[in-house]
């Protein structure tokens, strides 16, 4: 038997850090897919096999002494063996077209995709187990997740995120063009987070008006989403911008970059952690391709669409 499953990867449209602390973020999942093969092995190892290479780790291994880039992969595997009081190994194989290190949610939907296809090697689980055992598995190596990532990863569309509370889909009927520029730095999620509580520590009443200010251009954003009204969609990214850069996750090339694109675009953030990974943009469609060509003469560009679907399985026997 074999278990398939794809996950898409996300962007923050608005929220990103402040959502760590509380306020609602507003996350979309992208046309760039991570795809999970997996099948029982007569071996007493779990075999992982990703674009960051291959391992052979015996079940018995603790999970922290498992290199990170395998981990979760790991941690998924285990657990399952365990629920299900299974004797033997797992293969484990990974393939994506998502940029790693890039802000652009390809560990949360990683974890994802692992969780849905192992667990389905055993029995069918619902969405929300396998969201819950994503979020475990990201746990293992960024433990302040606020789990943004993995569930838009599982429900696909734009959704409304808050944590504690269940999320929202924001439904609307049209397609979104965004443009992402890859500034080629990559970041480390869990040092900015740090750097961000400690900004919250030594500043609190700026960070605490600023979770309101977002969460004020965040009900804006997504009355601006459901009436497809760009040009504010735009604003609220260019601000949204402006409230990063007051917390200190932006940096001198994505500045650049937002600069550059926001000309020519309706508007343009980082998304994700920052200090690195990538810029967003929104752009009318019949612009699409200009933009990209111009800004690809210095950056890795591409555009990508709003992917209404989520995870998804599929089993061969
Ligand atoms: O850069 P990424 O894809 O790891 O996104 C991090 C987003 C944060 O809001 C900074 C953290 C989180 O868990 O929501």
């Amino acid at each position: 038997m074999i278990s398939k499953a794809t996950a898409p990867g996300k962007i923050i449209l608005f929220g990103e850090h402040f959502v760590v602390h509380g306020t609602r973020a507003v996350v979309g999942a992208i046309n760039k897919r991570v795809t999970i093969t997996s099948e029982k092995n007569d071996t007493a190892a779990i075999s992982i096999s990703s674009p960051l290479g291959k391992a052979t780790i015996p079940i018995t291994e603790e999970i922290d002494s498992v290199e990170k880039k395998f981990r979760p992969f790991f941690f998924i595997a285990k657990e399952v063996i365990s629920d299900h009081n299974f004797q033997n190994g797992i293969t484990i194989d990974i393939q994506s077209d998502i940029p790693i290190g890039a802000g652009l949610g390809s560990s949360s939907a990683c974890c994802v995709a692992a969780a849905a296809s192992v667990s389905n090697l055993f029995s069918k689980v619902d969405a929300s187990q396998i969201l819950d055992l994503a979020i475990d598995a990201e746990r293992t190596i960024f433990p302040r997740t606020s789990g943004a990532d993995c569930t838009v990863s599982t429900l696909g569309g734009i959704i409304e995120y808050q944590k504690e509370s269940d999320p929202k889909a924001i439904k609307t009927e049209h397609d979104f063009d965004f443009i992402v520029v890859n500034s080629q730095k990559m970041h480390n999620t869990d040092a900015v987070v740090k750097r961000v509580n400690k900004f919250r520590d030594d500043n609190a009443d700026t960070f605490s008006e600023l979770c309101t200010e977002e969460d004020n251009l965040i009900t804006k954003a997504i009355d601006s989403l459901q009436t497809f009204d760009l040009e504010t969609i735009g604003k609220c990214m260019s601000q949204n911008q402006i409230f990063l850069e007051r917390i200190g996750v932006s940096n001198d090339v994505l500045l650049d970059i937002v600069k550059t694109i926001e000309k020519e675009t309706f508007g343009a953030k980082l998304t994700g952690a920052g200090d690195g990974g990538c810029v967003i943009a929104l752009t009318d469609q019949s612009k699409k391709d200009s933009v990209v060509e111009n800004m690809s003469k210095e950056y890795e560009t591409y555009p990508v669409t709003i992917e209404k679907t989520g995870m998804q399985v599929n089993i061969t026997n």
